[in-house]
């Protein structure tokens, strides 16, 4: 199951900043930080899981549609709010559509990037979640 995290956020008449502590207002200590951006109208990212990483997702411009599986049904939220994160634990399988022009996807993962660690197979997913 996916889980919405609230991004600590100060608001003042300049505007927000929003600030995100590892292990405090996500659950791991951060490794790797990366994000995506310029992403063309009509392209998808993800279509994958991971056996080991977790990762909490955060809309920082514009928007797109996060859905996941969980190895019993789809969920899919609207990423607009940059003060929402979202949890995705291992073994949850992803996929980012609909990015808006502008739109800017930040990644905090728990691990370093390992080829391995990823299913790129939604059937391979579906046995090994359910295992
Ligand atoms: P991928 O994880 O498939 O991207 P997405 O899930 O957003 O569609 O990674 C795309 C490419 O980028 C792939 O060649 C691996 C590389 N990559 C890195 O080099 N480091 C990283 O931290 C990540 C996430 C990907």
């Amino acid at each position: 199951m996916v889980q919405r995290l609230r991004v600590p956020t100060v608001t003042d008449r300049r505007g927000n900043l929003s600030s995100i502590r590892a292990g405090v207002d996500v659950p791991f200590d951060i490794a790797r930080v990366y994000y995506l951006h310029d992403v063309p109208f009509g392209a998808e990212r993800g279509g994958h899981a991971h056996r080991r990483l977790e990762q909490a997702i955060i809309v920082l411009s514009g928007r797109f549609v996060l859905r996941t599986h969980d190895g019993s049904g789809w969920s899919e939220t609207e990423m607009v709010d940059p003060t929402a994160a979202v949890l995705i634990p291992r073994l949850t399988w992803r996929e980012l559509h609909r990015f808006s022009s502008g739109a800017v996807c930040l990644v905090l993962a728990s691990r370093p990037y390992e080829e391995d660690d990823y299913i790129r197979d939604f059937d391979r997913f579906l046995a090994e979640v359910r295992r």
